[in-house]
């Protein structure tokens, strides 16, 4: 959404550095920021993962954060819908968002579908090398419309809601995820164990405390 009107006023606009960084920041909170993608179809288990992930590492007095598609979409996107343009739309907000985040030093964990791996890249690319961790939660199309869990396979079938993804719109699985799980696979506490494990052996969090 950068129409000529808007380049004019971001002319005239100017970075203003804040006295407390984003490494005080995470020194109070003895953890680093990070940001933890989960992309993959509707009803693959994104936002349990999500929800599961953050549950634990709140426990382990981590900082944290969710943000999911259907709650964002209720609010800070309300004004979007499922057309491709409203998608990357979507992905970009929800990006800069993680990414101011980021620099609040909170783990943030993101479930969005997010269908388009240009987006996803972009995303990747708005913050420092190791810092956006892309979890692909992998579950066949066929596994996701027998959990259906919204009823939203049945209704996009019967072509009650336009451009599903997975049925009327594309999803582009990731081609080199940092983590990929499959739920469908493993329980959620041994997928979240290899979350745990994976945000420790990057030195994102420490083995204690
Ligand atoms: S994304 O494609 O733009 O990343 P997002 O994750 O925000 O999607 O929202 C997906 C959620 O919106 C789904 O979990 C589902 O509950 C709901 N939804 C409603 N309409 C659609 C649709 N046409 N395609 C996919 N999900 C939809």
């Amino acid at each position: 959404m950068s129409t000529t009107e808007d380049k004019i006023t971001n002319q005239h606009t100017t970075w203003h550095e804040h006295t407390v960084t984003r490494e005080e920041r995470e020194a109070l909170n003895n953890h680093k920021g990070a940001i933890v993608w989960f992309t993959g179809l509707s009803g693959a288990g994104k936002s349990t993962l999500a929800n599961a992930l953050e549950d634990r590492l709140n426990k382990m007095g981590k900082r944290t954060y969710v943000l999911d598609g259907d709650n964002v979409r209720k609010g800070l996107n309300k004004d979007l819908g499922f057309s491709d343009a409203d998608r990357v739309e979507n992905i970009r907000r929800i990006g800069e968002v993680s990414k101011l985040m980021l620099d609040a030093g909170i783990i943030v964990m993101t479930a969005f579908i997010s269908p388009f791996r240009a987006d996803r890249d972009i995303v990747r690319n708005l913050v420092g090398k190791g810092e956006f961790i892309e979890v692909y939660t992998e579950a066949d199309l066929d596994i996701c419309e027998q959990r259906d869990p919204k009823g939203l396979y049945k209704k996009a079938r019967a072509g009650e809601i336009p451009e599903f993804t997975g049925i009327s719109s594309p999803y582009e699985a990731p081609e080199n995820p940092e983590i990929t799980i499959n739920t469908g696979d493993r329980d959620i506490p041994h997928c979240v164990d290899e979350l745990v494990a994976y945000l420790t052996g990057s030195g994102v969090i420490q083995k204690t405390g």
